[in-house]
């Protein structure tokens, strides 16, 4: 069992580099199985969400290589099998773009159900809707998404939700599609963006990425390509947030400070000071940290993945702050971690109320999801004394590093690997 121990008490100084967004490489891994050739991604994150999905692309015939810690190489030519490995997909969310991706390439996909962060439910519908429209036939059986189709046509399709996935997804597909796709009230995340630009590197046709419309006319085949993935802007955040926690001074590098303006606004108005550069930003607090009001939202809005960052933060702030989250429906299951860390925080449904305290002081507490769990670093670094952090696996999906380059800036964290605890002879 592997547990993070964290003591309070630092400032956090210094620099830190940040990776390559984990929500686009999960996404431009399984994209690169349409491009039947050779693709060469770099900065890509070396996050255990990236490793699991390359071991799915190997055990599926594709050949990777890792041409150094952050570049890897990716040949589809030969890749035969459009079944994903059930035990390494069912933990993991974003193992669904494998059914665009083969649907495209092969006229067949099969996948387990994803898994993923346990946000209450997380369904599905709205990427079934997008490759029936397609003419895909989708079935659900035995625990896994079966899709099939003779030929895909470009249809046009309204999406009844806001999806980053189901924009995805259907996106993919559609890249090989007979004609014609038009996406409507798609996702507009900076991950759709890079996966457009992917996929037009690699001879699609994908438009309007970025805005509420997408179009994508079918090409009959793709090729390999060199793509560099954007920098990750959750990364980012928590970095930044946890140094306006800390009342730190901190710059984040190889960061798109456009990606960043809903994170950069809401901590300037919690008392942080943000300077601006092509591609990094300066974060400092010598004030007192204020209370704000948070919404989270679809892009351009306030991103849900840094929500409970933002609620670790506030949990120290002079006021009360309010939460408000406005995409999932079950996000506050790590704030029952924060109350075990002396947090004055209530809960009604989709509004978390954080009243500031004047100390934390550490317990043992555990990681819920892979937000929540940073959000535990975070207070860690806030509180009294050393804070046991159990279940990082969470963090280690999407968080690269992160003991390194928390250390780096000062902080006071530690990984330990502890034997299992023996079952009790009661049970
Ligand atoms: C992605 C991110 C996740 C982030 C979320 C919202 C990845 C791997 N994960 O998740 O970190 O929190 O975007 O920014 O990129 N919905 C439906 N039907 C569907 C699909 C979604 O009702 O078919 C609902 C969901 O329940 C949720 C909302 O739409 O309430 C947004 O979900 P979605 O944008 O699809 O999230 P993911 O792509 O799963």
């Amino acid at each position: 069992m592997n547990k993070f121990f964290v003591t309070g008490g630092n400032t956090l100084r210094g620099t830190v580099e940040i990776g390559g967004m984990k929500n686009a490489a999960v996404a431009i891994i399984p994209a690169t199985i349409l491009a039947q050739g050779v693709c060469v991604l770099e900065n890509i994150p070396n996050v255990s969400d990236v490793t699991l999905l390359l071991q799915m692309l190997t055990e599926m015939g594709a050949r990777v290589r890792m041409l150094g810690k952050k570049t890897v190489e990716i040949d589809t030519s030969y890749l035969c099998d459009p079944v994903v490995p059930y035990d390494l997909a069912r933990n993991m969310r974003a193992s669904y773009y494998f059914l665009g991706s083969l649907l495209g390439r092969c006229g067949q996909a099969s996948v387990s159900m994803p898994g993923g962060c346990n946000f209450g439910v997380r369904p599905i519908d709205q990427h079934i809707k997008g490759f029936e429209a397609m003419g895909a036939q989708v079935e659900i059986e035995n625990g896994m998404i079966n899709a099939k189709a003779d030929q895909l046509r470009g249809a046009h399709i309204y999406f009844d939700k806001v999806s980053v996935g189901a924009t995805m997804n259907i996106m993919l597909a559609a890249t090989r599609a007979k004609g014609l796709t038009i996406l409507e009230n798609v996702a507009k995340e900076p991950h759709i963006v890079d996966l457009a630009n992917f996929l037009n590197s690699i001879g699609a046709d994908v438009r309007g990425a970025g805005t509420d419309v997408i179009k994508i006319r079918g090409v009959d085949v793709m090729h390999g390509a060199s793509y560099t993935i954007i920098p990750d802007q959750i990364e980012a955040g928590t970095y930044m947030a946890a140094a306006v926690a800390t009342g730190g001074d901190v710059r984040v590098e190889n960061v798109i400070p456009k990606h960043m303006e809903p994170i950069t606004a809401k901590l300037r108005s919690a008392g942080a000071e943000i300077e601006e550069g092509d591609d990094w930003l300066r974060v400092r607090r010598t004030g007192p940290l204020k209370r704000i009001n948070v919404k989270t939202m679809p892009h351009p809005g306030f991103p849900t993945d840094m929500q409970p960052q933002m609620a670790a933060m506030l949990t120290m702030a002079d006021g009360v702050s309010i939460i408000t989250e406005g995409v999932w429906d079950n996000r506050f299951k790590y704030i029952d971690e924060l109350i075990r860390l002396g947090a004055n925080i209530t809960v009604d449904g989709k509004v978390a109320v954080i009243e500031g305290v004047r100390e934390l002081t550490a317990a043992p507490v555990r990681c819920t999801d892979l937000r929540g769990g940073a959000a535990m670093i975070i207070a860690g670094l806030l509180a009294t004394g050393t804070t046991e952090i159990e279940e990082i696996i969470h963090i280690e999906r999407g968080y690269e590093d992160v003991v390194e380059k928390f250390t780096a800036l000062g902080a006071d964290i530690r990984r330990v690997t502890l034997p299992d605890a023996p079952l009790s002879k009661a049970l």
